[in-house]
This record gives structure tokens, sequence and C-alpha cells, in this order.
């Protein structure tokens, strides 16, 4: 057989095996057997030598084209089983785009939350501040500043976890009142702000007991503030959290801080007066504090308390929920049990 017959039978066998080679291996392992130095074109090319002068061309170039024939065969094949190899990727790693997702759990804010963002947001729109206050108090403000000296007999009202003689966990958000009178320059406006926090008591826990709860102190100061002020303010609250039919009646009470001093009733948004267990048939539901600021906390604050004056309530998001919703038990908003806290999904 001449050379360029081999060659060409070569060429056959090998386009053959380019052709079935499955992956890149193989056709890397055909690449260096018929290419390579020890391959069959190179054993062609070298037999040359024996060949008449004439012919070496001729055969020379037959050999070369055979061989960029089966390079670029291989390279071509090369290329196909990496689509293929890509494709088959792809195949596999196909996902289901209309599939149903897995529901993403998101939260919610705890429901006394809600309440406070509720009272939050009615206020920032009506001008107010919304100011916070530290849990470890100095018994300065927790007490004195609020009109309560050190013997004072309604300091038993409000029995505390003591941290040193100087500090305690404040009872109440009022000495966020002094703190706040304190900075303020009148000279900018007067001074309207509200202070959620938490507040603590020497209670043992029982249904409407907890040592930790909540508040929100509201204080308003400028010139001619009256007490009619206040009761349309504490309208606006009732009729914010209960319903907007809600009428209240204020009574006379004692705060050392306040002067006069009023408890704040509601009218019962169960049964809108008739008489329920909720307002243990009265028609009627206590739910907070208020009065107008005393003078010697004024002074105290550094305020001069023959030109201003004002209103100051604290009233307790927990009380607030407790009533809302129906809830018997305080205990219930402290033990994180998710039952009962998914029931104030705000998303209904
Ligand atoms: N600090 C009072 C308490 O914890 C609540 C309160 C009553 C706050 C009347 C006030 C107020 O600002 O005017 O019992």
């Amino acid at each position: 057989m001449g050379l360029k017959d081999k060659l060409t039978e070569l060429k056959k066998n090998a386009l053959e095996e380019i052709n079935n080679a499955k992956d890149l291996k193989k056709i890397n392992d055909i690449r260096v057997n018929v290419l390579g130095k020890k391959g069959p074109i190179t054993e062609v090319l070298r037999g040359m030598r024996d060949l008449p002068k004439e012919e070496r061309p001729n055969v020379g170039s037959f050999a070369n084209k055979v061989r960029d024939e089966l390079s670029s065969a291989i390279s071509e094949r090369k290329e196909r089983i990496e689509i293929i190899k890509t494709s088959k990727r792809l195949e596999e790693e196909k996902i289901d785009v209309t599939l149903p997702g897995v529901p993403v759990k998101t939260g919610q804010p705890h429901i006394i939350m809600q309440v406070i963002d509720q009272i939050e947001k009615l206020f920032l729109g009506m001008g107010y501040q919304v100011v916070d206050g530290p849990e470890i108090e100095e018994d300065h403000y927790n007490f004195e500043m609020m009109n309560l000296p050190k013997d004072h007999p309604a300091r038993d009202m409000q029995d505390t976890f003591y941290i040193t003689d100087k500090f305690l966990m404040r009872t109440q958000t009022s000495p966020v009142q002094a703190r706040t009178m304190e900075k303020h320059d009148f000279s900018k406006g007067p001074l309207k702000m509200i202070s959620p926090g938490k507040v603590y008591r020497r209670d043992t826990d029982d249904a409407t007991h907890s040592h930790q709860f909540h508040q929100i102190e509201g204080l308003v100061i400028d010139k001619n503030i009256t007490m009619a002020d206040l009761k349309g303010t504490l309208q606006l609250i009732a009729r914010t959290v209960f319903g907007k039919e809600r009428e209240i009646r204020l009574r006379p009470s004692y705060f050392p801080f306040t002067e006069p001093s009023v408890e704040v009733d509601v009218s019962c948004f169960k049964c809108s007066g008739e008489g329920c267990s909720v307002c243990k048939h009265t028609g009627w539901i206590e739910v907070l504090g208020a009065g107008m600021v005393h003078p010697n906390v004024l002074k105290m604050s550094g305020i001069d308390a023959d030109v201003y004056g004002g209103f100051a309530f604290g009233l307790g998001p927990d009380r607030f929920a407790m009533l809302k919703y129906g809830v018997d038990d305080i205990r219930e908003f402290y033990l994180n049990d998710m039952r009962f806290l998914k029931q104030f999904s705000q998303r209904g």
C-alpha cells in the first residue's frame, strides 16, 4: 500500500474514532495517539525519506492536509462534547419557576409594641417628640424630681428593685418628664413629648401584676395650657385606641406630681355603657392617670411656674391591650408563647 493510501485509511479510522468519542479524556487520548510524535502520521512522514525526491512534496502536503483535517475534527468534536456536557448540566439544574414557593415566615411587632406604635403615630401627628429615658434611673429623677421626697408615703405604692442607694429600676416613665423639662429651651416653642418604655415594680406576678410592664408618659408645657387641653387630648387617645364613639370622664384623684390629678375612665367599648363584665356593670373603664403639672415639679426642673404650666398623663399599654383584646392575664404578654402572640397579627 502506498503512503497516500495508508494515510487515507488512517484518516478514515481516526475520524470514526473521533466521532464516537464520548468524553474529553477519550478525545485527548485520540489526539495524542494520532497526531503525537509517536503517532502514525509522524511515522508516515518519517517514511518519506525512502520515497523518490519528486514524490515527496506531493505526499508531504497530503500528509499535512490529513493532519489538519484530523486536528480540526478533534477540535470540533471536543467543542461538541463540551456543548453536550453543558446542556446536560443545564438540564440537570433546571428548576421549575412555576412551582409554588416556600412561604417566608415573617415576624410581627409584639402586641404591646403595636399599641405603643399606634399611640406614637397619633402624637407624632400632633407635633410631639418621642423621648427615651433610662430604665436604670436615679432615685433623684424617679422620685425626688417628681415631688416624692425621701419619706413621702406615696413611695410605698411604687416599691422597686434598688441597684444601689442612688440607682433603681424606674417605677414609672414620669422621670422622663423632669429629664426633658431640664433640657427644654422654651424660646424654641412649647414642650410636647411622649415617652414610652418599660417600668418595674417589686410586685409578685399574678393575673393583673407584673414586675415589669410598660407605660407611656405624656407631657405638654407652655403658657396658657388648661384642663380643657388635657381633656381633649385624653379623648383623642380613647377614641384612637378604643373606637370613635368613646366618651371619657374624669374623676378626682391623687398623684404627687400633678395638681389637680384625675383618673380617666372611658365609656365601655364592649357594651357602650349598658353594663357588662368588662366594665363591671358600670359602663365605664378606668384607663389612665393624668393631671395638671404640679408647680413644685416645674420649679425643680428650672421652669417659672408663674409663667408656664401644663398637663401630664401616664397610661399603660399592657392594660390597654388587655382591655382591647380581652386578655385576662398580663403574664401572657411576657411568656413568649407564639400561639398566644400570633393571634394579634397585624396582617389579620
Ligand atoms: N406615673 C404614674 C404611675 O405610675 C402614672 C401617671 C399618673 C403619670 C398621672 C402621669 C400623670 O404623668 O399625670 O402610677
